[in-house]
Protein backbone atom coordinates (compact mmCIF):
# COMPACT_ATOMS: atom_id res chain seq x y z
CA UNK A 1 0.00 0.00 0.00
CA UNK A 2 1.02 3.68 -0.79
CA UNK A 3 2.03 5.82 1.89
CA UNK A 4 0.50 9.24 2.83
CA UNK A 5 2.35 12.06 3.06
CA UNK A 6 2.56 14.60 5.82
CA UNK A 7 3.95 17.57 5.74
CA UNK A 8 4.62 20.46 9.21
CA UNK A 9 3.79 23.63 7.47
CA UNK A 10 5.46 25.62 10.35
CA UNK A 11 4.40 29.30 11.72
CA UNK A 12 5.96 31.11 14.91
CA UNK A 13 4.69 29.70 17.65
CA UNK A 14 1.42 28.64 15.59
CA UNK A 15 -1.06 29.04 13.47
CA UNK A 16 -3.96 29.70 15.75
CA UNK A 17 -3.88 34.00 15.37
CA UNK A 18 -3.85 34.36 19.35
CA UNK A 19 -1.33 31.27 19.94
CA UNK A 20 1.54 34.07 21.47
CA UNK A 21 -0.60 35.28 24.16
CA UNK A 22 -0.65 32.05 25.99
CA UNK A 23 2.11 31.85 28.57
CA UNK A 24 4.08 29.15 27.98
CA UNK A 25 4.50 31.24 24.21
CA UNK A 26 7.57 33.26 23.19
CA UNK A 27 6.09 35.96 21.98
CA UNK A 28 9.44 36.97 19.78
CA UNK A 29 10.45 33.30 18.81
CA UNK A 30 9.52 34.33 14.70
CA UNK A 31 12.95 35.68 14.09
CA UNK A 32 14.27 33.17 16.34
CA UNK A 33 16.54 30.69 14.52
CA UNK A 34 16.73 28.49 17.90
CA UNK A 35 12.61 28.07 17.46
CA UNK A 36 12.96 26.71 14.40
CA UNK A 37 15.38 24.40 14.18
CA UNK A 38 14.00 22.82 17.69
CA UNK A 39 10.13 22.77 15.50
CA UNK A 40 12.41 21.15 12.69
CA UNK A 41 13.63 18.30 15.04
CA UNK A 42 10.90 17.66 15.97
CA UNK A 43 8.84 17.37 12.28
CA UNK A 44 12.39 14.97 11.59
CA UNK A 45 11.49 13.07 14.59
CA UNK A 46 8.07 12.30 13.25
CA UNK A 47 9.89 11.28 10.12
CA UNK A 48 7.66 13.79 8.41
CA UNK A 49 8.27 13.85 4.83
CA UNK A 50 8.84 17.95 4.96
CA UNK A 51 8.59 21.02 6.47
CA UNK A 52 7.07 24.31 4.98
CA UNK A 53 7.49 28.26 5.48
CA UNK A 54 4.64 30.81 3.96
CA UNK A 55 5.99 34.05 2.78
CA UNK A 56 4.66 37.39 0.96
CA UNK A 57 6.86 40.04 0.62
CA UNK A 58 5.04 42.65 2.68
CA UNK A 59 4.05 43.20 6.14
CA UNK A 60 0.41 42.42 6.71
CA UNK A 61 -1.93 44.80 8.61
CA UNK A 62 -1.47 45.93 11.81
CA UNK A 63 1.42 44.39 14.00
CA UNK A 64 -0.83 45.17 17.17
CA UNK A 65 -2.51 41.71 16.43
CA UNK A 66 -0.03 38.85 16.18
CA UNK A 67 4.24 38.50 15.44
CA UNK A 68 4.69 40.20 12.71
CA UNK A 69 7.78 40.25 10.46
CA UNK A 70 9.27 36.51 8.85
CA UNK A 71 12.46 35.91 8.27
CA UNK A 72 13.31 35.13 4.16
CA UNK A 73 12.23 31.46 3.82
CA UNK A 74 15.05 30.19 1.59
CA UNK A 75 17.69 31.65 4.05
CA UNK A 76 15.92 30.24 7.24
CA UNK A 77 15.98 27.13 5.22
CA UNK A 78 19.59 27.06 4.82
CA UNK A 79 19.84 27.47 8.47
CA UNK A 80 17.73 24.61 8.72
CA UNK A 81 19.19 22.34 6.40
CA UNK A 82 22.48 22.62 8.83
CA UNK A 83 20.22 21.50 11.41
CA UNK A 84 18.36 18.39 10.13
CA UNK A 85 19.35 15.45 7.73
CA UNK A 86 16.58 14.13 5.99
CA UNK A 87 13.21 16.10 5.94
CA UNK A 88 12.42 18.14 3.37
CA UNK A 89 12.91 21.69 3.07
CA UNK A 90 9.77 23.97 1.18
CA UNK A 91 10.04 27.53 1.01
CA UNK A 92 7.39 30.16 -0.83
CA UNK A 93 8.39 32.40 -3.49
CA UNK A 94 6.43 34.46 -5.52
CA UNK A 95 6.85 34.83 -9.30
CA UNK A 96 5.29 37.98 -9.55
CA UNK A 97 7.78 39.76 -7.53
CA UNK A 98 11.03 37.80 -8.22
CA UNK A 99 13.02 37.47 -11.22
CA UNK A 100 13.74 33.74 -12.44
CA UNK A 101 17.65 34.05 -12.85
CA UNK A 102 17.81 34.86 -8.59
CA UNK A 103 15.44 32.67 -7.59
CA UNK A 104 16.25 29.67 -9.60
CA UNK A 105 20.03 30.04 -8.27
CA UNK A 106 18.72 30.74 -4.46
CA UNK A 107 16.83 27.32 -4.91
CA UNK A 108 19.67 25.59 -7.04
CA UNK A 109 21.85 26.83 -3.72
CA UNK A 110 19.65 25.62 -1.36
CA UNK A 111 19.40 22.14 -2.63
CA UNK A 112 22.83 21.61 -3.03
CA UNK A 113 23.45 23.02 0.65
CA UNK A 114 20.88 20.51 1.72
CA UNK A 115 21.71 17.49 -0.40
CA UNK A 116 18.66 17.42 -1.91
CA UNK A 117 16.19 18.66 -0.21
CA UNK A 118 14.94 21.80 -1.51
CA UNK A 119 11.06 22.36 -2.59
CA UNK A 120 10.15 25.92 -3.94
CA UNK A 121 6.31 26.91 -3.14
CA UNK A 122 5.27 28.53 -6.22
CA UNK A 123 2.77 31.61 -5.74
CA UNK A 124 1.80 34.48 -7.41
CA UNK A 125 0.64 36.89 -4.27
CA UNK A 126 -2.16 38.44 -3.47
CA UNK A 127 -2.93 42.25 -2.14
CA UNK A 128 -2.29 45.63 -3.69
CA UNK A 129 0.00 46.09 -0.64
CA UNK A 130 2.47 43.80 -2.06
CA UNK A 131 2.18 45.66 -5.32
CA UNK A 132 3.61 48.82 -3.86
CA UNK A 133 6.58 47.25 -2.43
CA UNK A 134 7.52 46.29 -5.80
CA UNK A 135 7.14 49.61 -8.01
CA UNK A 136 3.66 49.10 -8.89
CA UNK A 137 0.38 50.90 -7.71
CA UNK A 138 -1.56 48.22 -8.35
CA UNK A 139 -2.17 44.10 -8.16
CA UNK A 140 -1.44 42.80 -11.43
CA UNK A 141 -4.76 40.91 -13.18
CA UNK A 142 -5.19 37.64 -11.66
CA UNK A 143 -4.62 35.91 -14.96
CA UNK A 144 -1.63 38.36 -15.88
CA UNK A 145 -0.22 36.72 -12.71
CA UNK A 146 -0.82 33.36 -13.88
CA UNK A 147 0.67 33.80 -17.26
CA UNK A 148 3.68 34.98 -15.65
CA UNK A 149 3.90 32.59 -13.21
CA UNK A 150 4.07 29.96 -15.96
CA UNK A 151 6.94 31.61 -18.18
CA UNK A 152 8.55 32.34 -14.95
CA UNK A 153 8.95 28.47 -14.20
CA UNK A 154 9.86 27.42 -17.92
CA UNK A 155 12.82 30.00 -17.26
CA UNK A 156 13.93 28.48 -14.33
CA UNK A 157 13.55 24.85 -15.54
CA UNK A 158 15.89 25.80 -18.36
CA UNK A 159 17.93 27.81 -16.18
CA UNK A 160 18.19 25.07 -13.46
CA UNK A 161 18.58 22.53 -17.01
CA UNK A 162 21.45 24.60 -18.05
CA UNK A 163 24.10 22.36 -17.02
CA UNK A 164 24.08 18.54 -17.83
CA UNK A 165 25.22 16.70 -14.58
CA UNK A 166 28.63 15.49 -16.27
CA UNK A 167 28.89 19.21 -16.81
CA UNK A 168 31.03 19.41 -14.14
CA UNK A 169 34.43 17.01 -15.05
CA UNK A 170 37.31 18.11 -12.33
CA UNK A 171 39.96 16.59 -15.07
CA UNK A 172 43.11 17.94 -12.94
CA UNK A 173 45.32 15.62 -15.11
CA UNK A 174 43.67 17.27 -18.20
CA UNK A 175 43.75 20.78 -17.13
CA UNK A 176 39.28 20.76 -17.79
CA UNK A 177 37.17 21.79 -15.37
CA UNK A 178 33.94 21.74 -17.40
CA UNK A 179 33.06 20.60 -20.86
CA UNK A 180 31.54 23.87 -21.73
CA UNK A 181 29.30 21.76 -24.48
CA UNK A 182 27.53 20.14 -21.79
CA UNK A 183 26.24 23.83 -20.67
CA UNK A 184 22.73 24.92 -22.65
CA UNK A 185 22.17 28.61 -21.96
CA UNK A 186 18.17 29.25 -22.66
CA UNK A 187 18.36 32.15 -24.84
CA UNK A 188 15.21 33.19 -23.46
CA UNK A 189 12.74 35.81 -25.17
CA UNK A 190 9.28 35.47 -23.58
CA UNK A 191 6.79 38.18 -22.87
CA UNK A 192 7.82 38.86 -19.30
CA UNK A 193 11.40 38.01 -19.16
CA UNK A 194 14.74 37.70 -21.57
CA UNK A 195 16.97 35.70 -19.52
CA UNK A 196 20.44 35.11 -21.68
CA UNK A 197 21.63 32.08 -19.03
CA UNK A 198 23.01 29.74 -18.57
CA UNK A 199 22.93 29.72 -14.42
CA UNK A 200 25.53 30.09 -12.38
CA UNK A 201 25.24 27.18 -10.24
CA UNK A 202 25.87 23.69 -11.27
CA UNK A 203 22.28 20.75 -11.67
CA UNK A 204 21.74 20.26 -7.97
CA UNK A 205 21.29 17.07 -5.98
CA UNK A 206 17.12 17.08 -7.42
CA UNK A 207 18.11 18.50 -10.73
CA UNK A 208 15.63 21.20 -9.55
CA UNK A 209 13.67 21.79 -6.35
CA UNK A 210 10.36 19.90 -5.83
CA UNK A 211 7.51 22.37 -7.48
CA UNK A 212 5.17 23.03 -4.62
CA UNK A 213 2.15 25.13 -6.01
CA UNK A 214 -0.49 26.63 -3.57
CA UNK A 215 -3.75 28.59 -5.04
CA UNK A 216 -7.06 26.46 -6.04
CA UNK A 217 -8.59 29.08 -8.18
CA UNK A 218 -9.20 27.45 -11.97
CA UNK A 219 -5.84 29.03 -13.37
CA UNK A 220 -4.27 28.34 -10.58
CA UNK A 221 -5.22 24.55 -11.15
CA UNK A 222 -4.04 25.15 -14.68
CA UNK A 223 -0.60 25.83 -13.21
CA UNK A 224 -0.96 22.94 -10.94
CA UNK A 225 -1.79 20.70 -13.13
CA UNK A 226 0.96 21.06 -16.17
CA UNK A 227 4.24 21.72 -13.14
CA UNK A 228 3.24 21.19 -9.92
CA UNK A 229 4.39 18.18 -7.65
CA UNK A 230 2.75 18.75 -4.58
CA UNK A 231 -0.28 20.87 -4.07
CA UNK A 232 -1.45 22.54 -0.57
CA UNK A 233 -4.71 23.36 -0.35
CA UNK A 234 -7.40 24.85 1.60
CA UNK A 235 -10.49 22.74 1.66
CA UNK A 236 -13.49 22.82 4.48
CA UNK A 237 -15.44 19.60 3.94
CA UNK A 238 -14.79 16.02 2.64
CA UNK A 239 -16.97 16.34 -0.30
CA UNK A 240 -15.28 19.58 -1.51
CA UNK A 241 -11.89 18.14 -1.15
CA UNK A 242 -12.67 14.79 -2.92
CA UNK A 243 -13.73 17.28 -6.37
CA UNK A 244 -10.69 18.97 -6.14
CA UNK A 245 -8.62 16.01 -5.79
CA UNK A 246 -10.59 14.20 -8.80
CA UNK A 247 -10.58 17.82 -10.68
CA UNK A 248 -6.81 18.37 -10.47
CA UNK A 249 -5.99 14.29 -11.13
CA UNK A 250 -8.17 14.89 -14.00
CA UNK A 251 -6.62 18.10 -15.03
CA UNK A 252 -2.91 16.56 -14.63
CA UNK A 253 -3.96 13.61 -16.94
CA UNK A 254 -5.53 15.71 -19.55
CA UNK A 255 -1.89 16.96 -20.15
CA UNK A 256 -0.45 13.91 -20.37
CA UNK A 257 0.54 13.34 -16.54
CA UNK A 258 1.04 10.30 -14.65
CA UNK A 259 -1.91 11.66 -11.73
CA UNK A 260 0.59 10.09 -9.03
CA UNK A 261 3.05 12.23 -10.09
CA UNK A 262 1.00 15.04 -8.33
CA UNK A 263 0.49 14.75 -4.74
CA UNK A 264 -2.65 16.53 -3.26
CA UNK A 265 -2.12 17.81 0.46
CA UNK A 266 -5.17 19.56 2.53
CA UNK A 267 -4.48 21.54 5.48
CA UNK A 268 -5.35 20.58 9.09
CA UNK A 269 -5.15 22.41 12.14
CA UNK A 270 -5.57 19.94 15.16
CA UNK A 271 -5.80 20.75 18.29
CA UNK A 272 -4.82 17.73 20.05
CA UNK A 273 -5.91 16.84 23.59
CA UNK A 274 -5.58 13.93 25.76
CA UNK A 275 -9.67 13.65 26.03
CA UNK A 276 -12.18 15.18 23.23
CA UNK A 277 -12.93 17.94 26.28
CA UNK A 278 -9.17 18.99 26.79
CA UNK A 279 -8.72 19.46 22.95
CA UNK A 280 -11.88 21.84 23.22
CA UNK A 281 -10.70 23.80 26.12
CA UNK A 282 -7.00 24.65 24.24
CA UNK A 283 -9.38 25.58 21.11
CA UNK A 284 -11.99 27.30 23.33
CA UNK A 285 -9.02 29.00 25.06
CA UNK A 286 -7.32 30.06 21.80
CA UNK A 287 -10.54 31.78 20.27
CA UNK A 288 -11.20 33.39 23.73
CA UNK A 289 -7.42 35.46 23.09
CA UNK A 290 -8.71 36.63 19.69
CA UNK A 291 -9.26 40.17 19.89
CA UNK A 292 -12.37 40.38 17.33
CA UNK A 293 -11.62 44.29 15.91
CA UNK A 294 -8.58 43.08 14.53
CA UNK A 295 -9.63 40.16 12.31
CA UNK A 296 -12.51 41.85 11.08
CA UNK A 297 -10.86 44.31 10.04
CA UNK A 298 -8.70 42.31 7.91
CA UNK A 299 -11.87 40.17 7.04
CA UNK A 300 -13.39 43.20 5.52
CA UNK A 301 -10.43 43.55 3.08
CA UNK A 302 -10.57 39.84 2.02
CA UNK A 303 -14.61 40.10 1.28
CA UNK A 304 -13.66 44.09 -0.19
CA UNK A 305 -16.86 45.94 2.29
CA UNK A 306 -16.24 48.51 4.78
CA UNK A 307 -15.91 46.84 8.45
CA UNK A 308 -18.52 48.74 9.52
CA UNK A 309 -20.73 46.33 7.40
CA UNK A 310 -19.74 43.41 9.30
CA UNK A 311 -21.96 43.05 12.66
CA UNK A 312 -20.06 40.94 14.93
CA UNK A 313 -23.19 38.93 15.68
CA UNK A 314 -24.75 38.50 12.21
CA UNK A 315 -24.30 37.16 9.18
CA UNK A 316 -22.32 38.08 6.52
CA UNK A 317 -24.22 41.11 4.18
CA UNK A 318 -25.81 39.42 1.58
CA UNK A 319 -24.71 41.51 -1.52
CA UNK A 320 -20.83 40.66 -1.65
CA UNK A 321 -19.05 40.23 -4.87
CA UNK A 322 -19.12 37.16 -7.00
CA UNK A 323 -15.51 35.32 -7.48
CA UNK A 324 -14.92 36.73 -11.11
CA UNK A 325 -15.10 40.54 -8.96
CA UNK A 326 -11.87 39.16 -6.51
CA UNK A 327 -8.29 40.03 -8.31
CA UNK A 328 -6.73 38.49 -4.90
CA UNK A 329 -6.71 35.36 -3.54
CA UNK A 330 -10.22 33.50 -5.49
CA UNK A 331 -9.73 30.71 -3.96
CA UNK A 332 -9.60 31.53 -0.50
CA UNK A 333 -12.09 34.45 -1.16
CA UNK A 334 -14.68 31.89 -2.22
CA UNK A 335 -13.78 29.41 0.56
CA UNK A 336 -14.40 31.71 3.67
CA UNK A 337 -17.98 33.18 1.66
CA UNK A 338 -19.13 29.45 1.16
CA UNK A 339 -18.25 27.99 5.17
CA UNK A 340 -20.10 31.00 6.43
CA UNK A 341 -23.02 30.84 4.14
CA UNK A 342 -23.71 27.26 4.66
CA UNK A 343 -22.82 26.85 8.53
CA UNK A 344 -24.79 30.52 9.03
CA UNK A 345 -21.86 32.03 11.01
CA UNK A 346 -21.92 35.16 12.67
CA UNK A 347 -18.90 37.43 11.54
CA UNK A 348 -17.64 36.46 14.96
CA UNK A 349 -17.87 32.44 14.58
CA UNK A 350 -16.15 33.10 11.25
CA UNK A 351 -13.28 35.15 12.55
CA UNK A 352 -12.94 32.18 15.62
CA UNK A 353 -12.57 29.72 12.32
CA UNK A 354 -10.51 32.01 10.61
CA UNK A 355 -8.43 32.79 13.47
CA UNK A 356 -7.83 29.11 14.19
CA UNK A 357 -6.23 28.32 10.64
CA UNK A 358 -7.60 31.15 8.12
CA UNK A 359 -9.83 28.80 6.03
CA UNK A 360 -8.15 25.51 6.81
CA UNK A 361 -10.13 22.72 8.37
CA UNK A 362 -9.89 23.01 12.27
CA UNK A 363 -10.02 19.86 14.40
CA UNK A 364 -10.30 19.54 17.68
CA UNK A 365 -9.88 15.79 19.46
CA UNK A 366 -7.55 13.04 21.03
CA UNK A 367 -4.79 11.83 18.50
CA UNK A 368 -6.76 8.82 17.86
CA UNK A 369 -9.97 11.24 16.92
CA UNK A 370 -7.08 12.91 14.55
CA UNK A 371 -5.84 10.04 13.17
CA UNK A 372 -9.14 8.91 11.71
CA UNK A 373 -10.10 12.20 10.43
CA UNK A 374 -6.93 11.51 8.21
CA UNK A 375 -6.90 8.06 7.14
CA UNK A 376 -10.74 8.48 6.56
CA UNK A 377 -9.86 11.59 4.05
CA UNK A 378 -7.24 9.45 2.70
CA UNK A 379 -9.31 6.39 1.70
CA UNK A 380 -11.75 8.48 0.53
CA UNK A 381 -9.69 9.81 -2.39
CA UNK A 382 -9.88 13.29 -0.98
CA UNK A 383 -5.67 13.47 -0.57
CA UNK A 384 -2.73 12.17 -0.78
CA UNK A 385 -1.29 13.41 2.34
CA UNK A 386 -1.66 16.21 4.72
CA UNK A 387 -0.32 19.56 5.15
CA UNK A 388 -0.27 19.76 9.38
CA UNK A 389 -0.61 22.74 11.18
CA UNK A 390 -0.46 22.63 14.41
CA UNK A 391 -2.27 25.51 16.48
CA UNK A 392 0.46 26.09 18.66
CA UNK A 393 4.24 25.46 18.16
CA UNK A 394 5.83 23.68 19.18
CA UNK A 395 3.40 21.40 21.66
CA UNK A 396 1.26 21.22 18.76
CA UNK A 397 3.73 19.54 16.94
CA UNK A 398 4.84 17.34 19.09
CA UNK A 399 1.60 15.95 20.12
CA UNK A 400 1.20 15.16 16.63
CA UNK A 401 4.38 13.13 16.29
CA UNK A 402 4.44 11.57 19.45
CA UNK A 403 0.91 10.98 19.96
CA UNK A 404 -0.97 10.64 16.07
CA UNK A 405 2.02 9.79 13.57
CA UNK A 406 2.54 6.30 16.12
CA UNK A 407 -1.34 5.81 15.20
CA UNK A 408 -1.06 6.11 11.75
CA UNK A 409 2.25 3.66 11.55
CA UNK A 410 0.51 0.98 13.40
CA UNK A 411 -1.97 1.75 10.80
CA UNK A 412 0.41 0.86 8.19
CA UNK A 413 -0.20 4.18 7.13
CA UNK A 414 3.10 6.05 7.71
CA UNK A 415 6.90 5.41 7.23
CA UNK A 416 8.77 4.18 10.24
CA UNK A 417 11.69 5.49 8.82
CA UNK A 418 13.07 7.42 5.77
CA UNK A 419 14.18 5.57 3.04
CA UNK A 420 15.46 7.84 0.92
CA UNK A 421 17.72 11.00 1.10
CA UNK A 422 16.07 13.28 -1.08
CA UNK A 423 12.77 15.62 -1.17
CA UNK A 424 11.66 13.91 -3.97
CA UNK A 425 12.45 10.29 -2.43
CA UNK A 426 10.56 11.11 0.50
CA UNK A 427 7.42 11.38 -1.86
CA UNK A 428 7.62 8.45 -3.92
CA UNK A 429 9.13 11.20 -6.79
CA UNK A 430 11.87 10.72 -9.58
CA UNK A 431 14.40 13.02 -10.24
CA UNK A 432 13.85 14.94 -13.01
CA UNK A 433 15.34 14.45 -16.24
CA UNK A 434 17.16 17.25 -18.21
CA UNK A 435 15.05 18.46 -20.67
CA UNK A 436 18.57 19.45 -22.73
CA UNK A 437 20.74 16.54 -21.75
CA UNK A 438 23.04 15.04 -24.17
CA UNK A 439 24.75 12.51 -21.23
CA UNK A 440 22.92 10.23 -19.96
CA UNK A 441 22.06 10.49 -16.50
CA UNK A 442 23.62 7.00 -15.69
CA UNK A 443 27.08 8.20 -17.01
CA UNK A 444 26.74 11.71 -15.04
CA UNK A 445 29.01 11.31 -12.11
C1 LIG B 1 -1.24 25.82 2.51
C2 LIG B 1 -1.21 27.05 1.67
C3 LIG B 1 -0.17 27.92 1.82
C4 LIG B 1 -0.09 29.08 1.07
N1 LIG B 1 0.96 29.91 1.26
C5 LIG B 1 1.00 31.06 0.57
C6 LIG B 1 2.06 31.96 0.78
O1 LIG B 1 2.94 31.69 1.59
N2 LIG B 1 2.09 33.10 0.06
C7 LIG B 1 1.11 33.40 -0.86
O2 LIG B 1 1.19 34.46 -1.48
N3 LIG B 1 0.10 32.56 -1.08
C8 LIG B 1 0.01 31.40 -0.39
N4 LIG B 1 -1.01 30.53 -0.61
C9 LIG B 1 -1.96 30.80 -1.69
C10 LIG B 1 -3.01 31.80 -1.29
O3 LIG B 1 -3.79 31.26 -0.25
C11 LIG B 1 -3.89 32.13 -2.45
O4 LIG B 1 -4.70 31.03 -2.69
C12 LIG B 1 -3.10 32.49 -3.68
O5 LIG B 1 -2.24 33.51 -3.41
C13 LIG B 1 -3.98 32.95 -4.81
O6 LIG B 1 -4.34 31.86 -5.49
P1 LIG B 1 -5.74 31.74 -6.20
O7 LIG B 1 -6.21 33.10 -6.60
O8 LIG B 1 -5.38 30.84 -7.33
O9 LIG B 1 -6.68 31.12 -5.24
C14 LIG B 1 -1.09 29.37 0.14
C15 LIG B 1 -2.16 28.48 -0.02
C16 LIG B 1 -2.22 27.33 0.74
C17 LIG B 1 -3.35 26.41 0.53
Amino acid sequence: MTMLHLNAFLMGVGHHEAAWRLPESDAFAQTDVEHFKRLARIAERGKLDSLFLADSPVLWNSIGRRPAGTLEPTVLLTALAGATEHIGLIATASTTYNEPFNLARRFASLDHISGGRAGWNIVTTAGVEAARNFNLDELPAHRDRYERAAEFIDVSLKLWDSWDDAAPLGDKAGGVWGDDDLLHPPHHKGRYFRVAGPLNVPRSPQGYPLLVQAGSSQDGKELAARYAEAVFTAQQTLAEAQAFYVDLKRRAAALGRDPDTIKILPGIVPAIGATEAEARALEEELDRLIKPEYARQQLATTLRVAPEDLHLDRELPADLPSEDEIQGAKSRYTLIVTLARRERLTVRQLIARLGGGRGHRTFAGTPEQVADAIEEWYRSGAADGFNIMPPVLPSGLEAFVDHVVPILRRRGLFRTEYTGSTLRDHYGLARPANQFARVPVAAAH
